[in-house]
């Protein structure tokens, strides 16, 4: 493709997007493909001559629309939401074109100081004082690992200079909740810490962690000469947005000196909003915290912002110095491949900048306190509807609820007939949900925050849902 072609093509491309933007409300928000589907309409090996684009819009709608899930329909309430506004597309679209590798500051010192630059607006906007440094890594489960590993080498005194964990007299112990995100268990065990060291507490009946347990299992793990490391403390979980004790939890970190990682992958982006700060009072004990723009913040998949106290803490521990790598301004610059595990890296922060500059603080909040108030409008409606059930408090923009008809009280038939309501939902095209377990018990969860979900979506739903559910 010469530059005259991909000009033309480009306008073609930027065209069907702003397209199927458009007309999104128009699909079926989940895809209905099979197993298999997808991959049945592609040849079986390469092309081997040049053939150009020319055909590939036909291909795109062809054979790849079938198989998307609408993640920005007004009727996606799965999950979590997963903004990508068009400010976004349009830095991907830079970024691409640009082609930068912002491993260090020499290899485009633009990618490394537009990065600085935005994260210390977003900490700015989140009410964070000025002892966070923020960098951008691609996903909340990567930041996770990195602020499990330097947890570790902070208990261990830098173990991994020596025989790492092996050669640990002690071993080192991890806290989160039994709702903490998937990301926390997979970053314990990729860490090395070993599932037997890693203590899932119970919850309260809000599904917060129970300091009481939590500080039983310290006291216990302590009096059998384990070194308690790490306490991951979730500011909005998967399933309900339940928000941990993080005042309580801060004194019993420092008390036994554990290394406090925040996970507020989701609701962080709520922080942007004063009147929601009080959820994570006490954030300014933490050593390392994450949230994740790209679901709640307009700002495509993948930015996931990681603040820490202590970046040198960081950079002694994810750091290299190689020959190849070593340039002049090294001591007078950020080099962000030593901020987390990856050498390369894209230059996500152009997504950021560019959703701030065209929408501002104000634009985010006001969509932010829109999504809360249709989740609030939500919740009231289930409150006094006679057979729906609220399982879990509505601090931001996700509820939890069951369908509990008269008489029916077997657990288990109350899984099948929630369970064929959100499929019957997910069917109709209309809407996509998802589900979780809690305590035991399945519900339905229902996640509103996608940009273009408007209060008009939400009382759809809600219409739906009790339609469906009076059928069965
Ligand atoms: C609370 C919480 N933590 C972590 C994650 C993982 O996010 P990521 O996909 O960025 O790794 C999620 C994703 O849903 C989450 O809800």
């Amino acid at each position: 493709m010469n530059n005259d072609e991909f000009r033309e093509l480009g306008h073609q491309f930027i065209d069907w997007v702003a397209d199927y933007r458009a007309s999104l409300p128009l699909f079926p928000v989940m895809s209905a493909a099979k197993p298999g589907a997808i991959r049945a309409k592609l040849p079986k090996t390469p092309p081997l001559k040049s053939g150009g684009l020319g055909d590939i819009l036909k291909d795109l709608d062809a054979t790849v629309m079938p198989g998307i899930t609408h993640w920005n329909h007004p009727g996606f309430f799965a999950y979590f939401p997963s903004n990508t506004s068009y400010a976004s597309i349009l830095a991907d679209i830079v970024a691409s074109g640009l082609g930068v590798q912002g491993m260090s500051w020499q290899t485009s010192p633009a990618a490394t100081e537009v990065e600085e630059v935005v994260m210390d607006w977003l900490r700015q906007m989140l009410g964070l004082s000025g002892a966070f440094t923020g960098v951008i890594h691609d996903t909340a489960s990567t930041a996770t690992l990195c602020a499990l590993i330097c947890a570790r080498e902070k208990t261990s005194n830098f173990s991994q200079t020596r025989n790492g964990l092996q050669g640990g007299a002690s071993k080192l112990v991890v806290y989160a909740s039994d709702q903490s995100h998937s990301s926390i268990e997979k970053g314990a065990l990729l860490a090395g810490f070993g599932k037997a060291n890693l203590r899932l507490i119970e919850t309260d009946k809000d599904h917060a962690l129970r300091v009481d347990k939590l500080l039983a299992a310290i006291k216990e793990d302590v009096a059998m000469g384990k070194l308690p490391c790490a306490l991951v403390a979730c500011i909005g979980t998967t399933a309900t947005t339940a928000v941990d004790p993080l005042k309580q939890l801060t004194d019993i970190a420092q008390k036994y000196r554990l290394w406090l990682h925040v996970d507020a992958a989701m609701a962080g982006s709520a922080m942007i909003l004063p009147e929601c700060r009080w959820l994570w009072e006490g954030i300014e004990a933490a050593d390392s915290m994450v949230l994740n723009p790209h679901k709640w913040l307009g700002t495509g998949f993948d930015l996931s912002a990681y603040y820490v106290k202590d970046p040198q803490h960081l950079i002694r521990v994810m750091g290299t110095n190689p020959s190849y790598l070593r340039t002049a301004q090294d001591d007078e610059v950020k080099n962000f491949r030593d901020w987390g595990i990856p050498l390369g890296r894209r230059f996500r922060s152009l997504k950021l900048w560019f959703v701030l500059r065209d929408q501002g603080i104000e634009g985010l909040q006001a969509r932010l306190r829109r999504d809360i108030a249709n989740a609030g409008w939500l919740k009231d409606q289930v409150d006094q509807a006679p057979d729906w059930e609220r399982m879990a408090p509505v601090p931001l923009q996700t509820l939890c609820l069951r369908h509990v008809p008269k008489g029916m009280k077997d657990e288990a038939l109350l899984r099948a007939h929630n369970m064929a309501i959100t499929e019957a939902i997910n069917q109709s095209g209309r809407a996509h949900l998802t589900s979780a377990i809690l305590k035991g018990k399945k519900v339905i969860r229902v996640s509103i925050g996608a940009e273009s979900t408007e209060r008009k979506d939400v009382e759809a739903l809600w219409a739906q849902l009790r339609d469906v559910a009076g059928k069965f």
